[in-house]
């Protein structure tokens, strides 16, 4: 069953990135390379993100919820002025993936999307994470670009 964010979802949904996100996020490469930084670790940067994503449209926030239970979420941004949307972050617990659940849940935000008068949507995904690379095809996504992402130590 999928429906919106309620607050008190945040801590999970923080853990469902932290294990879903492992290996495939730029925050863990960060590390991966440089160590800690400044003694926060990737997992604090990167469940920092769902605090943003919630503060700037928890309304676009939805979860998936299997036998009463938080499974998985995907986020949503909207900007009206240029009538493009975007899905910031999407994550199913690994225990649960494979089984169409980011499939409902995107299609979910891309129905929120539209009804907030958003013409268009963008992702973003890692070249390491083929998950997505098949996934945001799938769905109609097309790619447009593809970034190089630096770090150095000051
Ligand atoms: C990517 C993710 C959100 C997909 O959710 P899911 O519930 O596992 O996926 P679904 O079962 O709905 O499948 C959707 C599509 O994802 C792709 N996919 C799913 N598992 C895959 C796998 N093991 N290998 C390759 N593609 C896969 C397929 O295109 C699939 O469509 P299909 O079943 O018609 O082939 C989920 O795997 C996840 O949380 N990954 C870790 C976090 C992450 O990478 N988030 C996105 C960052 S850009």
């Amino acid at each position: 069953m999928i429906r919106r964010f309620r607050p008190s979802d945040l801590e999970r949904v923080k853990e469902i990135t932290l294990l879903g996100f492992e290996g495939v996020s730029i925050d863990h490469g960060m590390e991966k390379r440089f160590g800690v930084i400044a003694g926060k670790d990737w997992k604090w940067r990167k469940a920092r993100s769902l605090d943003d994503d919630v503060e700037a449209n928890s309304d676009g926030v939805f979860v998936y919820e299997a036998d009463g239970a938080v499974v998985g979420y995907i986020t949503t941004r909207l900007d009206a002025e240029s009538a493009i949307g975007w899905i910031p972050n999407i994550a199913i617990d690994p225990g649960h993936q494979g089984r169409g659940i980011g499939r409902a849940l995107m299609q979910a935000a891309l129905d929120y999307l539209r009804a907030s008068g958003m013409r268009y949507a963008k992702i973003e995904t890692l070249e390491q994470n083929q998950k997505g690379q098949a996934f945001y095809p799938s769905v109609g996504f097309q790619e447009v670009a593809r970034q190089i992402h630096y770090l150095m130590r000051l």
